[in-house]
């Protein structure tokens, strides 16, 4: 199975570097996204000024509970090939969404639950949970190495398919993996969720934003993303999409907000029994929040105008060169449909002395994370030539000895 193309349409010209949006220090060489991403400069001034209009409040309005919230919806459900806002919920992290997820997909006992190995944690203890007040089994589908032509990846997501049968529940997976960036074929997993009746669950955290994503092509029935990495947002923030499944289903909090008629304000005690339509009941309590939402709609902005085909082009074309040379020093890496050109590990050389390498990044001011054997590399728009050329000089250095 082949993850969706992720090169620009022809008629996008290609991102130029976005560091001057950024306030980045020039000494410091940020390939960190998938940790935290920086906030903007517009996000920044967005949020300053969001937490200033509560120090006088009589400037926050009705309309403010409601406009700022309906605008995340549309810019994510717009990152997300979804023509229907309605159906994007606004939590305050990643894990709110798995969990309402968790609360509302019916599992039975001797069913199973695909998960992939390693999978952050916010994507599984609700999941484990679930299992075993269910007596239902756990299946985490975890890669082998590559054998013939066939890479890590080729067979990784080939395990995961083999693994959902007709006894699969919930398929719940990221898009492409914390660790190392490794992507995962959506569309051909959802068709074998829709083949055996299984709810597929997604964790686009590390993709949304910078990796194109279509539900109208994989067709999962949840997607949740937490907004401080590819979205560029503030921390504390995150966004679901619920497909139909979740129609009439269980919020974990029975908000004033999310029912019916809520914008009335004179009368919120003419109790409503009928909710918000699509997903607006499985917003989190006070998902108007005046200081963050303000920084997440800069993030937004910024990343649809981006376009993430772009991001995956700039990325690609900014560390190409870098990736050759690391190959040729004898570091590992996933052949690029396999993952993100945004997120990707390198693995290590053998005997390459680890702790060597950390203090040769920390003093040249390369910012990345180390998981396991492999170096974890983020960058995004912002990042330039200057950036790869400092990792360049460390992996160059440490392998040399
Ligand atoms: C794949 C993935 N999902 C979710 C999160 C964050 O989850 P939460 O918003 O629940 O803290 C992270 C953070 O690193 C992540 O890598």
């Amino acid at each position: 199975m082949t993850p969706a193309a992720s090169g620009p349409p022809d008629d996008a010209p290609p991102l130029d570097c976005q560091r001057d949006r950024f306030s980045l220090p020039r000494h410091v060489h940020y390939l960190n996204c998938a940790y935290m991403a920086p906030l903007s400069r517009a996000a920044e001034a967005a949020g300053i000024d969001g937490l200033r209009r509560k120090v006088v409040p009589t400037g926050i309005h009705p309309d403010d509970f409601f406009a700022p919230s309906d605008r995340a919806r549309r810019l994510f459900a717009g990152l997300v090939g979804s023509q229907e806002p309605e159906r994007v919920a606004i939590h305050p992290g990643a894990s709110y969404g798995i969990a309402t997820a968790a609360r509302n997909l019916p599992v039975e006992e001797g069913q199973n639950l695909v998960l992939t190995g390693e999978q952050f944690p916010g994507n599984v203890y609700a999941w484990t949970r679930k299992a075993r007040e269910a007596g239902a089994e756990v299946r985490m589908v975890g890669p082998e190495d590559g054998a013939g032509d066939a890479s890590r990846g080729a067979l990784w997501n080939e395990r995961l398919l083999d693994a959902v049968d007709e006894g699969t529940a919930v398929v719940a997976v990221p898009h492409v993996h914390w660790t190392d960036g490794t992507r995962f074929g959506l569309a051909e997993l959802g068709r074998r969720c829709r083949s055996v009746g299984a709810a597929l669950v997604l964790d686009v955290t590390q993709s949304v934003g910078a990796l194109p994503l279509d539900v109208s092509e994989i067709r999962p029935d949840a997607v949740v993303c937490a907004a401080y990495k590819w979205l560029l947002g503030p921390y504390s923030l995150a966004f679901a999409w619920f497909g139909p499944r979740f129609d009439d289903g269980e919020p974990l909090e029975e908000t004033w907000i999310g029912r019916d008629r809520s914008e009335e304000f004179q009368k919120l005690v003419d109790y409503q029994e009928s909710y918000q339509p699509g997903a607006v009941r499985y917003d989190v309590a006070e998902r108007s929040n005046f200081a963050l939402l303000p920084v997440a709609l800069a993030g937004l902005e910024l990343v649809t105008d981006w376009r993430p085909e772009r991001v995956q082009r700039y990325c690609a074309d900014l560390t190409g060169g870098l990736l050759e040379e690391a190959v040729e020093l004898g570091f590992d890496v996933e052949e690029p449909r396999w993952r993100g050109e945004h997120l990707f590990g390198l693995r290590m050389p053998p005997g390459l002395d680890l702790g060597e390498l950390r203090d040769r990044l920390s003093a040249r001011r390369v910012v990345v994370s180390l998981r396991g054997t492999a170096l974890r590399l983020s960058p995004n728009a912002y990042n330039d030539e200057a950036d790869v050329t400092a990792l360049r000089e460390v992996l160059r250095s440490v392998v040399a000895g």
